[in-house]
C-alpha cells in the first residue's frame, strides 16, 4: 500500500490505514444506493441527518465467546462477567428475521452480526446473513477472532453477501498474541487467515473487503508500526484501535509474565469530545436490550427492548430522542455513562 491514507474517527478510538477508502471501494462495487447510504452515515456523523431507523445494527445473537481476551469482559470470572450479558437468552432466527423485517424500506443499510461475542460460533449465522441481504441490507460486517475461520467457514463467507470481514489479531508474535488472546491457537489462526486470503484471490473475489486489526495494549504497543506495515501489503485495510478499559482499573499480563495495572483517568473529558453513534446505530443485545452505541459503557445504557417495543418506537421514543439531541448540543450534555466512556479510552502511545 504505497499511498497509505489515514482516517481517524470522532472518538479517536480507531486509526484506519488503507490505500483506498473501503467505503468508496464498496460504493464503486455496489452503486448509487450504497453511496446514498454513506452520505446519510456521514451526515448523521455530524448531527446533520436524523435517520428514521438506525442506519447500522449490531446484532449480538448470543452472548459468549471461545476466548478470554485480556481487554474484553469475557476475561472476567463468571460472576462479574454476568454483569455484561446473559447466555440464557439469544436472538434466534425468528427474532433476527423480525428485526430485519422492521428495517425494510427504512434507512437501515448495514448490519454487523456481532456484539460481545464471536459470530462464527452461531450455527444460524449464514441464514441470518442471507436474510439480511434479501431485505436489502447492503453492507454486512463480520468481526471475528478467526479461530473458527476454517476452510468450510472461508468458503461460506466467500460465497455469501458479506461485504467486510474484520479479523482481530493484535500481534504477529506468537507469545505476545497468546498473552492477549487467551485460549486461542496462534498457528491455526494464521493458517486460517492465510487460506482465506489465498482462496479469495483464487476465486477472484473483491468482497468481502478484509480488515486486520490490533487493539493497542501495553504488551504489543511497540510492534504496531511493524504490524500495520506487514498487513498493509496483504489486506484491504488495517485498523489500530485504542483500548477502551471496560472497568475503572484493569490489570494486563505482559508477554514476560509480569502484570501492569492501568486505571481510567479521572479528569473530565476533553470538551471537544463528540459522539455521534446514537445518530447512526444501535446494538441489540442477546436479551433484546437496545444500546445506543457499541462502547462498553453503552452496553449498560438501555434505551428499550425489542421484545417489548418495535425498534422504531425505541429509536424515536422520548428517552432515545433526548439522549440523541443531548449529543448535538454545544457543548454536548453527556450522560454520566458517556463521560465514563470518554475516560475509558486509553492510548498506550508508542508507535
Ligand atoms: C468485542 S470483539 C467481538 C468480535 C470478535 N470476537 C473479535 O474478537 O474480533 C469486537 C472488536 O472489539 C475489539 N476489542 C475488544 N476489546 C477491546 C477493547 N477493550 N478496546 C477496544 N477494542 C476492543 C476486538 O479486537 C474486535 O476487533
Ligand atoms: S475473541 Fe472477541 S469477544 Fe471473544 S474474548 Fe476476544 S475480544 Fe472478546
Amino acid at each position: 500500500m504505497a499511498d497509505k491514507s489515514q482516517h481517524r474517527d470522532l472518538l479517536s478510538v480507531t486509526t484506519l490505514e488503507f490505500e483506498r477508502d473501503p467505503a468508496q471501494v464498496l460504493a464503486e462495487i455496489k452503486g448509487p444506493a450504497f453511496r446514498e447510504y454513506r452520505k446519510k452515515w456521514d451526515a448523521a456523523n455530524v448531527f446533520a441527518y436524523e435517520p428514521d431507523f438506525p442506519i447500522h445494527l449490531n446484532l449480538e445473537t448470543y452472548f459468549g465467546c471461545i476466548l478470554k481476551c485480556v481487554m474484553c469482559p469475557h476475561s472476567l470470572p463468571p460472576q462479574q462477567r454476568a454483569a455484561w450479558g446473559t447466555s440464557a437468552k439469544r436472538l434466534d432466527a425468528d427474532a433476527v428475521r423480525d428485526i430485519l423485517d422492521q428495517g425494510r424500506g427504512t434507512d437501515l443499510a448495514a448490519v454487523n452480526f456481532g456484539g460481545i461475542n464471536e459470530p462464527l460460533v452461531d450455527a444460524s449465522l449464514f441464514d441470518h446473513i442471507d436474510y439480511a441481504a434479501s431485505v436489502g441490507v447492503m453492507d454486512i460486517f463480520l468481526c471475528s477472532n478467526a479461530v473458527l475461520l476454517d476452510r468450510e467457514a472461508a468458503e461460506r463467507i466467500l460465497h455469501s453477501p458479506v461485504t467486510r470481514l474484520e479479523i482481530s489479531l493484535d500481534s504477529l508474535d506468537k507469545d505476545t498474541y497468546l498473552s492477549i488472546r487467551c485460549g486461542s491457537d496462534f498457528d491455526k489462526v494464521m493458517e486460517n487467515i492465510d487460506y482465506f486470503l489465498r482462496r479469495k484471490k483464487e476465486l477472484g473475489r473483491r468482497l468481502p473487503l478484509v480488515r486486520i486489526s490490533a487493539v493497542k495494549l501495553p504488551g504489543n504497543k511497540e510492534s504496531m508500526t511493524d504490524f500495520a506495515a506487514y498487513w498493509q501489503k496483504r489486506v484491504d485495510y488495517v485498523a489500530i484501535q485504542n483500548c477502551m478499559l471496560f472497568q475503572q482499573e484493569q490489570t494486563f499480563t505482559l508477554p514476560d509474565g509480569s502484570s501492569l495495572a492501568v486505571a481510567r483517568p479521572t479528569a473530565a473529558p476533553d470538551p471537544s469530545f463528540r459522539c455521534s453513534q446514537s445518530w447512526q446505530l444501535v446494538t441489540i443485545r442477546s436479551n433484546g436490550d437496545v444500546a445506543p452505541c457499541c462502547g462498553w459503557e453503552g452496553m449498560h445504557l438501555v434505551m428499550g427492548n425489542i421484545f417489548d417495543n418495535s425498534i422504531k418506537d425505541v429509536w424515536n421514543g422520548q428517552k432515545f430522542a433526548t439522549f440523541r439531541q443531548n449529543h448535538k448540543m454545544e457543548p454536548p450534555r453527556l450522560h454520566p455513562r458517556c463521560v465514563a466512556c470518554a475516560q475509558s479510552i486509553v492510548d498506550f502511545h508508542a508507535p
